[in-house]
């Protein structure tokens, strides 16, 4: 018989049969979930995207004029946002993806998981977390999916693909 769980977590669509002692018949009237584990409803991912355009018109970005916006989904289902905070003394600035992480950690302590992060920007650019801000987000994420725009539109990538070997300590 197969499992429930394990066709979920691979994402197949079929009807499992079962034996009940007469005959093998339908036990669902739905077909499983064709959802991968690390694929978003339509519908958060559309409420993350919102989140991090407003948020992004909160940015300081008087140097670069590069606005970017971030929202972050937690596995206790709550998102939070951020935005770019530059600085005069340039490296000071701090990226919307770490701005919202931080925010988070301020607002419900350390144990947060990040589940989803969604970032974009006012010029419609390829606009990657940076290394510094994939570094945090696998922190406190590193099951994490994002969704960012790349060369070729919008993109979705699991942190360990943009962050391979991203460092922990023991
Ligand atoms: N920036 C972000 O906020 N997130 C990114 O993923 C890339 C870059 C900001 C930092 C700086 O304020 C501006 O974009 C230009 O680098």
């Amino acid at each position: 018989m197969m499992r429930r769980g394990r066709l979920q977590e691979k994402g197949v669509n079929c009807l499992p049969r079962v034996y009940n002692g007469a005959r093998f018949r339908d036990v669902l009237a739905k077909p499983f979930s064709v959802m991968p584990k690390n694929m978003l409803p339509l519908d958060v991912r559309a409420k993350l995207l919102r989140y991090a355009k407003k948020a992004m018109k909160n940015a300081h970005a008087p140097y670069s004029k590069f606005r970017v916006g971030a929202a972050i989904l937690l596995t206790n289902g709550r998102i939070f946002s951020g935005c770019n905070v530059e600085n005069a003394s340039y490296g000071m600035t701090n990226c919307a993806e770490r701005t919202a992480i931080f925010s988070a950690v301020a607002q419900l302590g350390p144990k947060i998981e990040v589940r989803a992060v969604s970032v974009v920007n006012d010029q419609g650019s390829p606009c990657s977390p940076c290394g510094a801000c994939r570094q945090v987000i696998y922190e406190f994420g590193p099951d994490a999916t994002i969704f960012f725009q790349g060369a070729q539109g919008a993109r979705q990538a699991q942190i360990t693909e943009l962050l391979p070997e991203g460092f922990r300590l023991q």
